[in-house]
């Protein structure tokens, strides 16, 4: 029996998951997901794209390792193969809640992890009645959303199943929680309702902490998290032009994420996930802004040959040369001073305010490549690949 990656499109995560399962002498099977026509009937069931018959592939899975990206596909995959008795990393039970930034913080909630303060009222922004007329709940929104959280400390409005830091607005005034309400139309990023948050008066950088448990062993935290960093947008997403940096996790916060994995993972015997966490610094800031900002620009124009590399296309065709020529572009870029100039100062004031970290999402299949793996040290597809091995055993 072998473990399949079903995955969408062929990206760099997924030939670097080919690639690591090589290393490791695992022999990987490939289900191109959306390619494929699924069918139940009383004869059976079929799997085929147009070109190849996928039984036999389905036949010999024991391990869907699941690399959909858009989280309903996810979904329907851990399902699906769920149904045809195969074991899914992630299972569709952890798809399910981290699919909803909110059932992730419930979890996480009733836990006692610690969470920023989230208000759901579970009306749309605008509603239609049977005469076809709009109602606009806009303003009761906005007053209830208020009565919790405080405008001057800011109101994050998000959506609720959104990824890369889309439809996540910041309202400072009355004026723009309503703009931003009525933004929030229910869609596939947003089903239903309006999330809101306290703002975290994080600094300039956000984290992203890696968990993960094979069966029959303990949960794992990776003791270097990915901060992604930078004064450009209250949303510190590398999606939008951040920078990225080691950072060194202390004790207390590598046992906390440890028992949010457990926490979301339970019911599964092996998981993994990439915890979004922020810590709400406030003031306890250990250098000034002006000198920070300095380095922060150095470190931006030493990044400038690792983008070049991340962009070029001959990754397509030689993913081997592509990966060698971004690990030493990196490697220079992770050598610099302003790098471990920036580095020391988000270490130092991880250190300093480890007891004010909230966690914020769980991304049930991270991207780790380019990013994750370059800056942590941690090849997110060994655990990966270990996990699903657990599970055969
Ligand atoms: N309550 C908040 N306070 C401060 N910043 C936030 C808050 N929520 C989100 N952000 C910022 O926006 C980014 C994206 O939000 P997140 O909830 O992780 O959604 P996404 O799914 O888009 O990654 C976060 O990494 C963080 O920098
Ligand atoms: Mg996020």
């Amino acid at each position: 029996m072998s473990i399949a990656l079903l995955y969408e499109r062929s990206e760099n995560d997924e030939a670097g998951i080919k690639q690591t399962a090589q290393q490791l002498g695992i022999d990987l099977k490939f289900i191109p997901f959306r390619k494929i026509a699924i069918t139940i009937s009383k004869d059976g069931f079929n799997a085929k794209t147009k070109g190849k018959d996928y039984l036999e592939t389905f036949n010999q899975t024991a391990v869907v390792l699941n690399r959909a990206q858009s989280k309903n596909r996810r979904l329907q995959a851990s399902y699906i193969m769920e149904m045809l008795d195969k074991k899914t990393i992630n299972t569709s039970q952890v798809e399910f809640t981290c699919y909803s930034k909110l059932r992730t913080l419930l979890k996480l909630w009733k836990t006692g992890l610690p969470v920023p303060k989230t208000v759901f009222v579970p009306c749309d922004a605008s509603d239609f009645m049977k005469n076809h007329k709009e109602i606009h709940n806009e303003t009761d929104i906005a007053d209830l959303f208020q009565t919790e959280i405080s405008l001057d400390a800011g109101i994050v409005i998000k959506a609720d199943a959104g990824t890369h830091g889309k439809m996540i607005m910041l309202s400072k005034t009355r004026e723009e929680l309503l703009t931003n309400i009525k933004e929030t139309k229910p869609n596939i990023i947003n089903p239903i309702g309006v999330v809101a948050q306290e703002l975290i008066k994080k600094w300039f950088y956000d984290l992203r902490i890696i968990v993960y448990k094979e069966k029959g062993k303990q949960p794992f935290c990776h003791n270097k998290a990915l901060a992604r960093a930078g004064f450009k947008d209250f949303r510190t997403n590398t999606f939008l032009g951040n920078l990225v940096f080691e950072a060194k996790l202390p004790q207390n916060v590598i046992n906390l994420a440890s028992k949010c994995g457990d926490t979301l993972g339970k019911g599964s015997d092996a998981w993994i996930f990439a915890l979004d966490a922020m810590i709400n610094v406030v003031d306890n800031k250990q250098i000034d802004e002006a000198s920070l900002k300095t380095q922060l620009d150095l470190a931006a124009q030493a990044y400038i040959p690792v983008q070049k590399v991340k962009a070029d296309e001959t990754r397509l065709t030689d993913f081997l040369a592509w990966n060698n020529r971004l690990e030493q572009t990196f490697n220079t870029y992770a050598n610099s001073n302003s790098y471990q100039k920036v580095k020391s100062v988000i270490d130092e004031n991880i250190e300093s305010n480890e007891n004010a970290l909230v966690f914020h999402e769980a991304n049930s299949c991270p991207e780790f490549w380019e990013n994750t793996r370059l800056v942590t040290g941690l090849n997110v597809a060994i655990p990966l690949l270990k996990a699903a091995q657990s599970l055969i055993g």
